[in-house]
């Protein structure tokens, strides 16, 4: 699905993403783990085409996408659930379903509102709200939501329980578990490790901006103190 290989970016002078590889196949679920300013959010941003990558190979389905812009790589199917939430404040919780709403691929059984609204009901409750009424945990069920109603191939998840209460946290990794059960592939980040054991399949450790470990998550459990040594968790 997604294939990242000795990919290089940064800002302005500064080089952030020295030397990143990663994976994700398909139906699978995948961790891009690391302390804070390690390059996660750079990497997605390469993904996505928001950063132009200076260096290494980008491959979706196949095709190559380092270069593209942003637009055209979620015309391709990655959906993205960015760090920090960005729903659209101003435009009602519908309207942000809505905005960037699309069905491209003419899978079976594609995302809909109703879908949405059954996945989080919440967010059916509170349809013609302003999203910026909502609280953190509805804001971010609403990015999922939007991510999801661009009915992706891949949905990548920037720390989207961070600053969550644990029981909007718990329903977060229940909505992904069955996403997963779905066959959609995921690429997430976050810091809950116990989680993201029980979800994923691979994980990748960025330090630095270089990918030092990979692995699946058996290997994941007989490396942990290594891993924890890099995470810090
Ligand atoms: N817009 C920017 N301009 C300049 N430097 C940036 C910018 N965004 C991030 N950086 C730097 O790039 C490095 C990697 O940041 P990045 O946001 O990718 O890390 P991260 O692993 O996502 O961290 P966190 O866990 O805190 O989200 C950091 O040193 C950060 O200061
Ligand atoms: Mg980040």
């Amino acid at each position: 699905m997604l294939e990242v290989f000795g990919l290089k970016a940064g800002y302005g002078g500064s080089q952030v993403l020295h030397d990143v590889s990663l994976r994700v196949g398909e139906g699978e679920v995948a961790t891009l783990l690391g302390r804070n300013g390690m390059g996660k959010t750079t990497t997605v941003r390469a993904v996505m085409g928001l950063n132009a990558p200076r260096g290494g190979e980008l491959r979706f389905r196949g095709q190559a996408i380092a270069g593209l812009p942003p637009e055209k790589v979620a015309q391709l199917g990655i959906g993205l659930v960015p760090e920090g939430r960005q729903v659209f404040p101003t435009l009602t919780v519908k309207e942000n379903l809505l905005a960037t709403a699309a069905d491209r691929f003419r899978r079976p059984n594609p995302w809909t509102l109703p879908r949405i609204y059954k996945l989080f009901p919440r967010l059916q409750e509170r349809q013609n709200q302003s999203a910026r009424t909502l609280s953190g945990g509805e804001q971010q069920m609403l990015a999922i939501g939007r991510a999801l109603m661009t009915n992706p191939w891949l949905l990548i998840l920037d720390e989207a329980t961070e600053g969550l209460a644990p029981v909007i946290r718990a329903e977060i990794w229940q909505t992904l578990a069955a996403l997963k059960r779905d066959g959609l592939a995921i690429l997430v980040i976050d810091k809950n490790l116990s989680a993201l054991k029980a979800l994923a399949d691979r994980h990748h450790v960025l330090e630095k901006g270089e990918t030092v470990w990979t692995g699946s998550t058996a290997e994941l459990e007989r490396d942990i103190e290594r891993v924890r040594g890099w995470i810090g968790v």
